[in-house]
């Protein structure tokens, strides 16, 4: 049974993998969060909910005990939220990392600047690199919530294709990575619906 920490649960796409995560692997989840009673536990036999802050070393490192994968769900001051999980990753000694970032922070959209709006997402980006942990870093396009799941993933040092893509083909992805902990190791995939 694979156990997925799943930081900043609270987060628009975290609530729909959570879901997602629920209704399509056998995975064990622990939802961490700042201000939990935000969140319900609908399944108390697969659900774990720990209040806390990524930036809180001591009570992330004890999140982190016991985890297969770790799924990075964060906005806001990103390089030390990333510095932190490293830290507590390797503190804990837990590998695998999946690391929701942007597109454009390779400025690998065609026709698009997205300037010092990525900053935070390009520096933890970096962290995340050169972390030696067994990462994957997804930068998707634009949220939306249909309902459909369609997407197509490019690698790094590729153009980006399309513009947006839904939270559930996001989820879809982790979910593949959670079933799968080799897939995309040490890649930078962009996601979006190219139709
Ligand atoms: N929306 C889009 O179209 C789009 C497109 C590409 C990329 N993205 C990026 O993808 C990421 C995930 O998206 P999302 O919609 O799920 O973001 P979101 O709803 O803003 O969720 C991010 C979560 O991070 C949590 N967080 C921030 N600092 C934290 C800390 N120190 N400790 C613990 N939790 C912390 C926030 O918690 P609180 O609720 O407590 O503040 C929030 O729940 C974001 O970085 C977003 O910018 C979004």
């Amino acid at each position: 049974m694979t156990n997925v920490l799943i930081l900043g649960a609270a987060g628009s796409l975290a609530r729909v993998a959570t879901q997602y995560l629920l209704d399509n692997s056998e995975a064990r989840l622990t939802l961490y969060l700042r201000r939990a009673e935000r969140l319900k536990n609908h399944a108390p036999s697969r659900v774990n909910i720990i209040e806390g802050d990524v930036l809180d070393s001591r009570c992330l490192e004890g999140a982190m005990v016991g985890q297969d994968i770790v799924y990075a769900n964060l906005a806001g001051n990103m390089q030390e939220q990333a510095v932190s999980v490293v830290k507590a990753m390797k503190a804990t000694a837990v590998k695998r990392l999946i690391f929701i970032s942007s597109m454009g922070i390779y400025d690998e959209v065609p026709g698009e600047k997205y300037g010092n709006i990525l900053a935070p997402y390009r520096e933890s980006a970096e962290v995340v690199e050169y972390s030696g942990l067994d990462y994957t870093l997804i930068r998707p396009g634009w949220f939306t919530n249909s309902s459909d799941v369609d997407y197509t993933l490019t690698h790094k040092g590729d153009p980006f294709q399309g513009t947006s893509v839904s939270r559930l083909s996001i989820s879809d992805l982790i979910n593949r990575m959670v079933m799968t902990p080799d897939l995309y190791l040490h890649e930078s995939l962009g996601i979006s619906r190219i139709k």
